[in-house]
């Protein structure tokens, strides 16, 4: 529940990333030997990921301080990934390739329609059978063998994918001889997976370009590596203390990972004052002016700052164009906001938004992640009482957002989960 307008005023921590950290859990798969992962954030993706690591029959346990997790693979006996744990979180389809690469084989339930579109998974599959795997679909299970190893490919991605390009990596590191992937994404979180498994004793060049090149090697040892910050928490929070007027800090993050985020909110009238790593923003008491957002993959417009920036963009000053181009049926947050007086119009990808004054709280539906958390930005600048339902979507990819937000001064509450 969210009484709305408080402009947010304070400082915070940047968490980990959400993003890296679930492929950094999947590659402890590739280890000989104990990783220890420092600033995992305490999310239920990183819990379905550790349950999932443990069904496989890993050892994963919780050390002080909080966030840092021990992972040993040596127990690794099981290599399934039941459809229980990937309905509730698609990314479980990161286990294909290490399994396959360090086991031979491995066996992934294929991740269902989802709220914010088909979401397919044929682009690990090309990949993995380019390095000589054999790849069959039974009983709504992907079944992957290489009973002699995989082997190196030069292998282009037709779209740009994050979870394809992160499993290809993790099934390169151990093939024989050399791959080229090309056509990559571009992310920082497969930049900090690059970065992990380079401790692990990985070869691998190109980071940061569009062309990796892997040269496989016969084994990978344990190492300690701490997670990224979460760029996609820090710019919502940014988001909001921008939608609200508001004036904030946020602490450790190097703001060079925002980009093209920080560009956006300067564009709305933001003051931004960047130093190695923090980040503040301050609205001086103005009403945001609006701001058009086209998704592209890194280091365009990221997707998932897509719906925050429409709830921006709704009470902002002037009309605005969200143009959705990575994923279809992502604008459904927008469709909600509606119901709390918006003025979007929806058409194919594009939400057209004329910015009101103000928002009327509602009480209203989350339907993904990131839309919870645009609701919520849109519940902190509304007049009177918004009512977020299924609010258990936010706790996928935020540590403890309303204890945050009331730290900023917000008056937030949670009823229920
Ligand atoms: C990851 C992120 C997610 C983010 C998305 C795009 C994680 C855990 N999740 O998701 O937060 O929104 O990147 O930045 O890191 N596609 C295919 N075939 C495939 C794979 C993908 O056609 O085999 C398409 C998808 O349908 C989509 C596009 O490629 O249209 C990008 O998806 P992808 O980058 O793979 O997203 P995820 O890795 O699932």
């Amino acid at each position: 529940m969210i009484r709305g307008g408080t402009p947010l005023q304070g400082r915070l921590a940047a968490s980990g990333s959400k993003n890296a950290a679930l492929p950094i859990m999947a590659a402890t798969l590739l280890a000989e030997g104990a990783c220890e992962l420092q600033g995992v954030p305490v999310l239920r993706d990183v819990t379905t990921m550790t349950t999932l690591l443990a069904s496989l029959g890993a050892s994963v346990s919780q050390q002080e301080p909080a966030g840092t997790l021990h992972i040993d693979s040596g127990s690794v006996q099981r290599f399934r990934a039941p459809y229980d744990l990937v309905k509730t979180m698609r990314a479980s389809i990161l286990v294909l390739g290490p399994l396959l690469a360090r086991f031979g084989r491995a066996e992934v339930s294929f991740p269902g329609g989802c709220a914010i579109g088909s979401r397919p998974v044929d682009l690990h599959i090309q990949a993995l059978e380019a390095m000589g795997a054999r790849i069959s679909v039974e009983s709504g299970y992907i079944i992957a063998e290489a009973p002699e190893g995989l082997r190196g490919a030069d292998f282009s991605f037709d779209t740009v994918t994050v979870g394809g390009t992160e499993n290809a990596i993790m099934a390169a590191v151990l093939a024989r001889g050399e791959s080229v992937l090309r056509n990559v994404a571009r992310e920082p979180e497969i930049g900090d997976l690059v970065c992990f498994l380079r401790r692990m004793g990985a070869d691998i060049k190109g980071d940061g370009t569009d062309t990796l090149v892997v040269q496989g090697v016969s084994a990978l040892h344990g190492a300690s590596h701490r997670v990224m910050p979460d760029r996609i928490e820090v710019g919502t929070y940014l988001v909001a203390a921008a939608a609200t007027r508001g004036h904030i800090t946020i602490d450790g993050v190097n703001p060079d990972l925002l980009g093209i985020v920080l560009d956006k909110l300067q564009q709305t009238g933001a003051d931004l004052s960047c130093e190695s790593h923090s980040i503040a923003l301050d609205m001086k008491g103005r009403r945001p002016m609006a701001v058009d957002i086209e998704t592209q993959p890194f280091p365009g417009f990221p997707t998932d700052m897509q719906a925050q920036f429409t709830a921006l963009n709704a009470i902002a000053d002037g009309r605005s164009r969200v143009t959705e181009t990575i994923f279809e049926n992502r604008l459904m947050q927008a469709h909600e906001m509606r119901r709390m007086g918006a003025d979007i119009e929806i058409t194919a990808d594009t939400a057209r938004i004329v910015g009101r004054e103000t928002l009327q709280g509602a009480p209203v539906m989350a339907s993904d992640l990131r839309a919870s958390a645009s609701l919520v930005i849109a519940g902190l600048v509304a007049d009177g009482e918004t009512r977020v339902d299924r609010i258990y979507h936010i706790d996928r990819g935020y540590e403890d957002i309303e204890g945050n937000l009331q730290c900023l001064g917000a008056d937030i509450r949670r009823i229920s989960t």
